[in-house]
């Protein structure tokens, strides 16, 4: 028996190895890691893996993909869950699961695990990418199937089964990283009433504090193509650099720490604590340069599709008829998002410092106090009369009414 199993080298995953050897026949575990820029986390991970019992481990790059076929999208969209949170892990899980799903079937594997636990969104976001991919893949959950129950349970069946840890207990939170964010949760962070410790050495890790803050602000002009990020200050680059770039800018000026009580899709709400530095510059300057190139009535219907999209891309539904549908929407929207957006990052701050586009809608001629040839003042006394009217009738009415 073959199992591919989603391995990070992080204490779930590591004790997975011994675990699905106990309790699967002693199956063959093939360990899978896709780097979507978790950074460091991967150095040392074939001998790990290996020495925890796996027959191998396959490390794929999907940096690329990931920004450009499921963040770029995403940001287009203009979809942000709950007001907040800019998705980080969400878009993360399918990319992976439909990855997994690739390689299970050409190993010819008799299923799929993976390491997220019976009470979030990651498990039921890998599950719907492999069954989108690999439909009768069976699939093997050991948190929904164990008896450890709490991380110093962990602990302890890492030691029983001499798996080297770097961790102390209790001490760390729960996070996920990749190249778009960096998410905490568990300890303190559970309880909403506490505050965050952003200023503490060792809490954040894309960036600063608006505190730490420089004094002096950055100055930082995107441009855009067709709602696609392409240059940074005039010099052209990757989809994956750009987004390091802006990671980088961000975190140095204390931009895109979110703090939020979401609503996770089995039902509790769960904290969370996000840093999303590049990410947050890059939302606010679509967004800024679709105030010029969009028409009102585009605008409103796209806003309102983007909690849906926001919710798709939440509750693991990427490969759905749905998501695509509204991907061909917003596409179609993005045609004329092209241009330039000039913003000030100062102490966690973005204040927009000008934007231009080939395509805007602006005319000053129109908006100008003194044009009359365009937009002739005496129209509005008449669209006023027209768009007023229920006001008016309803007003005369309720006073013949009120004087019997
Ligand atoms: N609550 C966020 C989400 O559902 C982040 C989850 C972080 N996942 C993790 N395995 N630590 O997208
Ligand atoms: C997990 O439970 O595996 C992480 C949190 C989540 O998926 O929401």
């Amino acid at each position: 028996k073959k199992v591919v199993l989603a391995y990070s080298g992080g204490l779930d995953t590591s004790i997975i190895i011994p675990w699905l050897k106990e309790n699967y026949n002693n199956c063959e575990v093939i360990a899978v890691s896709a780097d979507v820029g978790q950074g460091t986390e991967l150095d040392g991970l074939e001998e790990k893996a290996v020495k925890t019992g796996a027959s191998k481990l396959i490390v794929l790059d999907l940096k690329k993909t990931f920004v450009e076929d499921y963040i770029f999208p995403t940001v287009q969209a203009g979809a942000v869950y709950e007001n907040r949170y800019l998705l980080g892990t969400s878009f993360a899980r399918p990319i992976i699961g439909k990855e997994l799903a690739r390689i299970a079937l050409e190993e010819g594997a008799d299923a799929i695990c993976h390491g997220a636990t019976g009470k979030g969104n990651d498990q039921v976001r890998f599950e719907l990418a492999i069954k989108a991919y690999a439909p009768d893949m069976a699939i093997i959950a050991p948190w929904r199937e164990w008896t450890i129950k709490s991380r110093d349970e962990e602990i302890d069946y890492a030691e029983a089964h001499n798996i080297p840890l770097k961790i102390n207990r209790e001490t760390n939170y729960s996070k996920d990283k990749n190249l778009w964010h960096l998410s905490h949760e568990g300890l303190d962070l559970e309880d909403p009433a506490n505050e965050p410790q952003y200023e503490k050495e060792g809490f954040l890790e894309l960036g600063v504090s608006p505190i730490q803050a420089p004094d002096k602000p950055t100055y930082v002009t995107i441009h855009f193509e067709k709602g696609i990020p392409t240059a940074i200050d005039g010099k052209e680059m990757g989809a994956v650099e750009l987004v390091e770039k802006l990671n980088e800018l961000g975190g140095a000026n204390g931009i895109g720490l979110a703090d939020l009580v979401e609503n996770r899709l089995v039902g509790m709400k769960s904290r969370g604590v996000y840093e999303t530095p590049g990410g947050t510059i890059l939302y606010h300057a679509h967004d800024v340069l679709e105030t010029i190139t969009l028409d009102k009535e585009t605008a409103r219907t796209k806003q309102y599709l983007s909690i849906k999209f926001a919710d798709i891309v939440y509750n693991g539904q990427w490969y759905t008829p749905l998501r695509e549908a509204l991907t061909a929407f917003v596409n179609e929207t993005q045609k004329t998002v092209t241009g330039d957006v000039k913003l000030k990052l100062y102490k966690g701050n973005i204040i927009n410092a000008g934007v231009t586009s080939p395509y805007t809608l602006y005319d000053e001629e129109v908006a100008t106090f003194d044009a009359e040839d365009v937009y002739n003042q005496k129209d509005a006394e008449g669209f006023i009369n027209l768009f007023g009217l229920p006001i008016h009738v309803k007003a005369v009415l309720d006073q013949k009414r009120n004087n019997k």
